[in-house]
């Protein structure tokens, strides 16, 4: 008898953001800017700051507890929906050390388990997909619980218009556990690249081992060079989406939904012209979130789900581009969630 491949399976689903909104216009009372400007050059209309009293742990315990008990609902003969593992895909941790994701399980109840974070920023959900399927495929765990988590506005200089609009904060989750990989739900290849010689485009230059203390205050925050980030994330989440996509055998025209990193909508629809992809294909939620860094694409499946976007059986192709440089896609044929 042939032995079925275990694969890492998509079982539920649950995202969480902030009450605060910040609209575009609240931002064009304080720095140079507009509504307009914003719009047209992002896709983005508002987002949702943490703010204080509200951290990633936080954050990524409310999606969590969402994403657990939208699995527990989808599987009706399952025990307690219960995980032997979290990972956590994040670039602001509460604290410099130590990671967060033990104190997010320890939090959720979860028992003395795996916990790691995963810093990849903007592709770290996809890094941690690929993580949490390494544990399953080498059977470390057999349900893992992955959450992508970002305060993102921590780290943004609240006098640069460059960045002010873009970024936003939040958290999704998945829980994934082991199955077939013929299954709904079942995920990969994956494709995971990085090019570290252009860390230099997106980084915050202080507060790490390298320097650990600046006179600047600026040092502490994120400093972009916004056109060459946007060519490359374009160009490289297209390169990582033809990979995966010859790897499973599927064709661009296969592909009912591309759920890409939402940094802005302009690289997705660059993106979706690269591969040759319709528009209509793309899902996007930007307008409403900013870029949420490594919460973008949970929180955008969410959307998707519950605006009834994401059919069970669908192919869907899964993209993202962050700092670092990093980037990355995966591919699954969606399943059929419950209370997502
Ligand atoms: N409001 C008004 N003007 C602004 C502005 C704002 N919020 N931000 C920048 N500008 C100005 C610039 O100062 C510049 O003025 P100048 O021509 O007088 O020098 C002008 O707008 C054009 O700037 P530019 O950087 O060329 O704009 P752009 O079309 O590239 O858009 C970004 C800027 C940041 C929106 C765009 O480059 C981008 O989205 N890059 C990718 C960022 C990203 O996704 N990062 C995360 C990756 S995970």
């Amino acid at each position: 008898m042939e032995e079925s491949v275990v694969a890492a399976v998509l079982c539920g689903l649950g995202a969480w953001l902030p009450p605060r909104v910040l609209t575009n216009e609240e931002i064009a009372t304080r720095l140079d800017t507009s509504d307009e400007w914003i719009r047209s050059r992002t896709g983005i209309a508002e987002r949702r700051v943490a703010g204080p009293g509200t951290s990633t742990v936080d954050m990524a315990v409310a999606a969590g507890e969402l994403a657990l008990a939208s699995a527990g609902a989808g599987d009706p003969a399952a025990e307690a929906p219960a995980v032997d593992a979290v990972v956590l895909a994040t670039a602001t941790p509460d604290q410099v050390c130590p990671a967060s994701a033990p104190q997010v399980a320890a939090r959720l109840g979860l028992g003395e388990v795996n916990a790691v974070d995963v810093n990849a920023v903007c592709s770290g959900f996809l890094y941690a997909l690929a993580t949490a399927s390494g544990f399953i495929a080498g059977g470390i765990a057999r349900r893992v619980l992955v959450v992508g988590a970002d305060a993102f506005t921590t780290l943004v200089d609240p006098d640069d218009r460059g960045t002010v609009p873009i970024f936003g904060d939040g958290a999704g989750a998945v829980v994934l556990r082991a199955g077939d990989a013929d299954e709904l739900g079942a995920l990969g290849p994956f494709a995971l690249h990085s090019d570290g010689a252009l860390a230099d485009l997106l980084m915050v230059p202080a507060g790490g081992a390298k320097q650990r203390r600046s006179d600047d205050p600026r040092d502490y925050f994120l400093d972009m060079q916004g056109q060459a980030v946007f060519r490359q994330a374009s160009t490289r989440m297209a390169e990582a989406s033809r990979t995966v996509l010859d790897q499973a055998g599927w064709t661009v025209g296969d592909v009912d939904r591309f759920i890409g990193h939402q940094a802005n909508i302009r690289i997705l629809q660059s993106t979706a012209k690269y591969l040759g992809l319709p528009q209509d294909a793309l899902v996007v939620n930007i307008e409403r979130t900013g870029n949420t860094s490594a919460a973008s694409i949970p929180l955008a499946m969410a959307d998707a789900q519950r605006d009834g976007n994401l059919m069970a059986g669908q192919k869907v192709l899964l993209s993202a581009f962050g700092a670092g440089l990093t980037w990355g896609a995966t591919l699954l044929r969606w399943p059929a969630l419950v209370g997502a």
